[in-house]
Order: C-alpha cells, then sequence, then structure tokens
C-alpha cells in the first residue's frame, strides 16, 4: 500500500492582534506534537495580547515581527525576513485574523512584516484564513467585501465559529478550535485527489424501539464510518454523513443524526433526491429487525419471561439500488465465513466494494480503535494489516480513487 507520508511539513502561522492570540499557543503544541516545522509571523499589535516569547518557545524558532530590522542573531545582513518566510512556507494559517489584516491583504497593502509575508506568499501555497473579531466587525459590508474579494483570489477563508465573543454577547466571531484549523491543515497539505466528488457516509448504530424507555441497538460506534467521512473530506471531497443518534460528532463535516433505520433511509433517499452523489459508503450498523408494535406505555416487569414479536428492517442497500444508480460501498460485519459471506453479499447486492470485518475479535471491530479487513470488488481482494480506523479508511478511500464506476 502506498504510504500516506506527507512530506510539506513547514507551517507559516501568522498572528494578527486579536483577543484570540492566545489559542495559537495550543495550536502550535498541535502542530509539534505531531511532527510539524512551525514558524510565527506577528503583528506588533498582536505582541500586545501575547509575548512573541511564548510562540517562540513552543514553536522552537525565531518570531518575525520587524521587516526592516534581524530579528534573530542567526540572521546575517542581507537576509530579508519577508522572502525567507514566503520561501519558507509550505502552507499559511493565518489565525486569528483581524479586520484590519483582511483588509490589508484584499487590497494589497504591505505595510508591516505580517502584512508583507501575506502579499509575498507563493501563489500556488495554500492560504488558510481564520477571521475573529465582534459581530459587527465581521458583518460590515466593507469586511465582508475584503471576505469576498480575498476568497475570489485563492484565498481559503473559513467562517468564524458561534460563541460568548469577548465582548459578551453570544454571536459568530470566534476563532475555530485550534483542533479544527490543524485538521485543515493537514487537508490542504493533501492532495485533494477527491476534488469534485460527493460521497454520503453512514456511520454508527441505529436504535429501534420497544417501548417509550427501551430500544434494541448494536455494539457499532460510529468510529469506522466516521474516520471514512474525515478521509474523504481530506481529500477534498464533498461529504454529507448520517449517524445513528449516539455516533460521535465529526467536526467540520455536514453531519445528520437519526434513529430507527427507516429514519436512516429517509434521510438517505432525501440527501439523494438533492444531490448527485458519486459514491455512497453504508458503515452503519442497521438493525436487523424491529418490534412488530413499539408500546406506547412502558412494559411492566410482571412475567417472569417475555416475548418480543420482531420483524425485518428495511434493506437500506437494496432501497437505494432500486431507486438509484449509485455505486455502493457496503460493510459485511460476520462472526464466521468471513469472505465467503461477505463475497455473496457483494454479488447480491450489487455493491461496488465490500469491507469485511470478523467482529467476533476483541482486539478490532466494534467500539475498537483498531481493524482490520479484507476490501473485496468484483475484480480484486485487497487484505489490510491491522491498523487505526482512520488507516483502514484511508485504504478503503483508495478504492474509490482508483475505481471506475
Ligand atoms: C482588547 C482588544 C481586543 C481586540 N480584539 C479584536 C479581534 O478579536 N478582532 C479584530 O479584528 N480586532 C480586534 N481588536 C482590534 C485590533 O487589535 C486593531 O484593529 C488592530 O489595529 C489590529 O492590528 P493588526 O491587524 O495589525 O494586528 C481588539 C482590540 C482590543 C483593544
Amino acid at each position: 500500500m502506498r504510504s500516506l507520508v506527507m512530506d510539506k511539513r513547514n507551517i507559516l502561522i501568522g498572528v494578527s492582534g486579536g483577543i484570540a492570540v492566545y489559542k495559537v499557543a495550543y495550536l502550535i503544541r498541535l502542530y509539534k506534537k505531531n511532527n510539524f516545522n512551525v514558524k510565527v509571523v506577528m503583528s506588533e499589535n498582536a505582541a500586545e495580547f501575547v509575548s512573541p516569547v511564548t510562540f517562540e518557545t513552543l514553536s522552537e524558532n525565531p518570531v518575525y515581527m520587524d521587516t526592516f530590522k534581524l530579528n534573530h542573531n542567526s540572521e546575517k545582513n542581507g537576509f530579508i525576513p519577508h522572502i525567507h518566510l514566503s520561501d519558507y512556507a509550505d502552507i499559511f494559517v493565518l489565525a486569528p485574523a483581524t479586520a484590519n489584516i483582511l483588509g490589508k491583504i484584499a487590497n494589497g497593502i504591505a505595510d508591516d512584516i505580517l502584512s508583507t509575508t501575506a502579499i509575498a506568499l507563493k501563489r500556488k501555497i495554500p492560504k488558510l484564513i481564520f477571521p475573529a473579531m465582534n459581530i459587527n466587525m465581521y458583518e460590515n459590508p466593507i469586511n465582508q467585501k475584503n471576505i469576498e474579494k480575498l476568497k475570489n483570489n485563492g484565498y481559503k477563508v473559513f467562517e468564524p465559529g458561534e460563541g460568548e465573543l469577548a465582548c459578551g454577547v453570544e454571536a459568530k466571531g470566534r476563532l475555530i478550535p485550534e483542533k479544527d484549523i490543524f485538521e485543515l491543515t493537514k487537508k490542504y497539505l493533501k492532495k485533494q485527489k477527491l476534488k469534485g466528488k460527493k460521497i454520503l457516509v453512514t456511520s454508527g448504530a441505529t436504535i429501534e424501539p420497544i417501548d417509550p424507555v427501551r430500544y434494541i441497538t448494536n455494539h457499532s460506534t460510529g468510529k469506522m464510518g466516521n474516520s471514512l467521512a474525515k478521509v474523504c473530506w481530506s481529500y477534498g471531497a464533498d461529504v454529507d454523513l448520517v449517524s445513528g443518534r449516539y455516533g460521535r460528532k465529526v467536526s467540520l463535516i455536514n453531519q445528520y443524526y437519526v434513529d430507527k433505520g427507516e429514519d436512516m433511509w429517509r434521510k438517505i433517499d432525501n440527501l439523494i433526491s438533492n444531490k448527485d452523489y458519486d459514491y455512497i459508503i453504508m458503515a452503519s450498523a442497521v438493525s436487523d429487525y424491529k418490534v412488530n408494535e413499539i408500546k406506547k406505555q412502558k412494559i411492566k416487569k410482571k412475567s417472569k419471561q417475555l416475548a418480543l414479536k420482531m420483524e425485518k428492517t428495511r434493506d437500506i442497500i437494496k432501497s437505494i439500488k432500486e431507486k438509484y444508480d449509485i455505486p455502493v460501498i457496503g460493510f459485511a460485519a460476520e462472526t464466521e465465513n468471513i469472505k465467503d459471506n461477505a463475497k455473496k453479499k457483494l454479488k447480491e447486492k450489487g455493491l461496488f466494494a465490500i469491507v469485511a470485518n470478523d467482529v467476533s475479535r476483541d482486539d478490532i471491530g466494534f467500539g475498537s480503535d483498531e481493524n482490520q479487513c479484507t476490501i473485496i470488488m468484483e475484480d480484486k481482494i485487497i487484505e489490510t494489516d491491522k491498523l487505526s480506523k482512520y488507516e483502514i479508511a484511508e485504504q478503503i478511500v483508495s478504492v474509490i480513487e482508483g475505481g471506475e464506476k
């Protein structure tokens, strides 16, 4: 299997003077922990909020704050800081971005080290901008025009998060969480192999009610499906994720929660009728049976035994196949005759590929962080090693990249 190690690892963080500057310290730690190299260029106003010493220590590099003076004793005469930084950067991350710096970059103003560097950056590198400011500043039409202009010129400008702002109001304007900035950085350092592709992913367990307090479910936690959604997203695909009610939230992805298998089908049907998906990855564990009749009142603990009459739930893959012509990747969670059962399912359901795994093993599958599986296609079988679910997801997604519909 291909190595997925990225060789571009030089991150240049631009810091302008907003209240969220302190969050950059956590962001640098996250990059460093994941073996990225970091340099910081900051405005003088940003240094009013946090001393450059903090960023220098965490990044293990000099911090650049001056256009004309040497910033560090390792720099020789003739060293031009903004050109050095432009040569260094594989990616530029401007966080937090003030209204001021947005205006400057959008209008070609280069009057300090931060704005000069931002304008001197190489055309082809990704430039990610994370505005954070008071809601009135953010919504100011001039600020909005500047953002639009930046977007039209290849800058990726992300909407700020909502929540309590430093000025005390609940509104849009917060710097988005550093782990999201980190995920976005990784995404834009990767080749966007699935750009233009639309992919629908399902994850987690459905729940079939018995009465108002009880239900039938299974051990699926949604980790495999969530990893698949994240990998597709990181390769630039437009991803929608439909998850069982107790599935974990996956940041930065359109995620919809459903309860019953029938709700999952309805959501899928609704999404497909509004979007032309290229692939559907069904990694959710849909309950095979539901009770015939959901009791309106809680069943009392009276008799020694209780029999529930059950019926099969809808076969969602079959319903998709009957109504739409979209390649589907399915999963086979098996406890015996794994490959044979999976091959049978691939044929019977007309799947594009099936991912079979042994859920009887304690060390992989349900709830575990790792998995080992066999990816079966009509003409090809891929046996994976025991890997993290994210790495397994990368292997499954490679089938989409290489596959013809
Ligand atoms: C306490 C305080 C907090 C501020 N927070 C922000 C902010 O979050 N976003 C913003 O755009 N401006 C904020 N400002 C205003 C900027 O600091 C100001 O516009 C400054 O000129 C920006 O300079 P720079 O873009 O060169 O760093 C704040 C000012 C103060 C005094």
